[in-house]
Formats: C-alpha cells, structure tokens, sequence
C-alpha cells in the first residue's frame, strides 16, 4: 500500500498518518518530522531547512527530493508507505514518479485531507508535542492525560516553533495554491480522493480505513 496524504497545515496528516501506519505496519514518512530531526540534531540539512521552515515557506525541491529519495530505497518501505506532506510542488510530484517508477512501484492513492481554515488555525495553535517521542496532541481536542507530559514516554510537551500564529498564517497562505496544485496534479493521475477531516480523530480513521479497504478490494 503506497499513499500519499494532501493537505493544509493543521488538517491532521500527521495524526491520521501515524494511526494509519501503525494498523499497517509501514513506515510513516513525514518530511516536516525529518527536517525538525535534523534542525534537532544541528545536520548539515537540518542547517539548510531550518530558515525556510521559520519563516513558513517550503525548503527547496532539491533538498526535500534527495531526502525521500533515499528514505524510501530502504529496506522497510518495501511492503509499502504513507508520504505525509510530500510532494507539495510539480517537481516533487514529478520527482516521486520517478523515484517510484525506478523501484518498480507505484501510488495507490492521494489522499486529500480537508477541513475549514477557521478550524486549522484553532488545530494549529492548540498542538503539543513530545520533545522525545514525537506524539501529538491538542490541548482543547486530544489532551494528554497529564498537562505538559506525553501519555506513551513522560517526555515533555512543548508548541512547534511554526505553530505560533504569524508563522500559521505565512504557512496556511504559502500552502493553499500548491495543495491546489497537488489536487490537480493527482486528479489528473485518476487516484485523488478527498475526506472531510471534520469530527473526532478516531471516526476519521474508521473513514480512512473503510476507503482504503474499499480500494483495495477493488483491485
Ligand atoms: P509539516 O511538518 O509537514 O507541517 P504542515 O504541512 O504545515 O502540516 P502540519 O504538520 O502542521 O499539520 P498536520 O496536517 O500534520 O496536522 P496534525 O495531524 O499534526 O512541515 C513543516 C515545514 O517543513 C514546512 O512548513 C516546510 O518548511 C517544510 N516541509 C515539509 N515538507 C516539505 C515539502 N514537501 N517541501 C518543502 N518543504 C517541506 O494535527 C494538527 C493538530 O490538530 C494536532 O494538535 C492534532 O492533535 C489536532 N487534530 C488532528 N486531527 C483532529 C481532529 N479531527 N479534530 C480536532 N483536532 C485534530
Ligand atoms: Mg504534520
């Protein structure tokens, strides 16, 4: 199972992806989880993402290629995967093609995250997440059983650096015409569908999952 989850900033690509991965046993790529691994751990690619990422603009298609690239020539990729925020640009679009075409595989699916901005901004600013595992949670929506600690480490519960209000709304405006573009771009490959991401966390991935094995029976 290949599949690549669309969508805005806040729609809950991270949080659906992670569910997903886990009832399927296949890694769950997210670039924007790799670039803030790297700006962490002060790499030589942490180095290059880190002012895009601040100011809320993309990290150039060049960096952002190799790094799936290489992500998904390993081994555990082979059974399948979830690309989380990946492509957001033609090229990166064109590029995974490629890479997927050279591997002899392609993507069952584009899935298209959606919900109303008004909500993605509520989504935004309430995120928390763990400094040591990587979990998210939402202060309002999926709090943790104890403010300020991880349900699955004890680890700390701190916002994104991007999630402060003027960098969600430099990220939400940067994002909408290319996710415009990515919907086009997978409509036209005939394997876009959309899901409505309003509602409780769980229902949308009995959602997901019910379109997916849906798909799959299909085939
Ligand atoms: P990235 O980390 O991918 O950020 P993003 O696209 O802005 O998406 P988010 O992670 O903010 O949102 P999400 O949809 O995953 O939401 P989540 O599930 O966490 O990228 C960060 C940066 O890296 C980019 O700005 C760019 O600089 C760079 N980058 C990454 N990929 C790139 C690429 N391909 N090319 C170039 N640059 C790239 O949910 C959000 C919150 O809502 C959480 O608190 C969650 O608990 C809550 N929530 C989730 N679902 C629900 C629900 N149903 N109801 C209520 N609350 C919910
Ligand atoms: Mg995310």
């Amino acid at each position: 199972m290949n599949l690549v989850f669309l969508g805005l900033p806040g729609a809950g690509k991270g949080t659906q992806a992670a569910l997903l991965a886990e009832k399927y046993n296949i890694p769950h790529i997210s670039t924007g989880d790799m670039f803030r691994e790297a700006v962490k751990q002060e790499t030589e690619l942490g180095k290059k993402a880190k002012e895009y990422m601040e100011a809320g603009e993309l990290v150039p298609d060049q960096v952002t290629i190799g790094i799936v690239r290489e992500r998904l020539a390993q081994d555990d990729c082979r059974r399948g995967f979830i690309l989380d925020g990946f492509p957001r640009t033609i090229a990166q679009a064109e590029a995974l093609e490629e890479v997927l075409q050279e591997l002899n595989r392609e993507l069952d699916l584009a899935l298209l995250i959606d919900a109303p901005e008004e909500e993605l901004v509520e989504r935004l600013t309430g995120r928390r997440v763990c400094q040591n595992c990587g979990a998210t949670y939402h202060v309002k929506f999926d709090p943790p059983e104890v403010e300020g600690i991880c349900d699955e480490c004890g680890g700390k519960l701190e916002q994104r650096d991007d999630d402060k209000p003027a960098t969600v709304k430099k990220r939400l405006e940067v994002n909408r015409k290319k996710t415009e573009k990515m919907i086009d771009f997978y409509s036209s490959r005939g394997i876009l569908t959309e899901i409505d991401a309003r509602g409780e966390i769980e229902d949308i991935q009995e959602k997901i999952i019910r379109l997916i094995e849906d798909g799959l029976n299909d085939n």
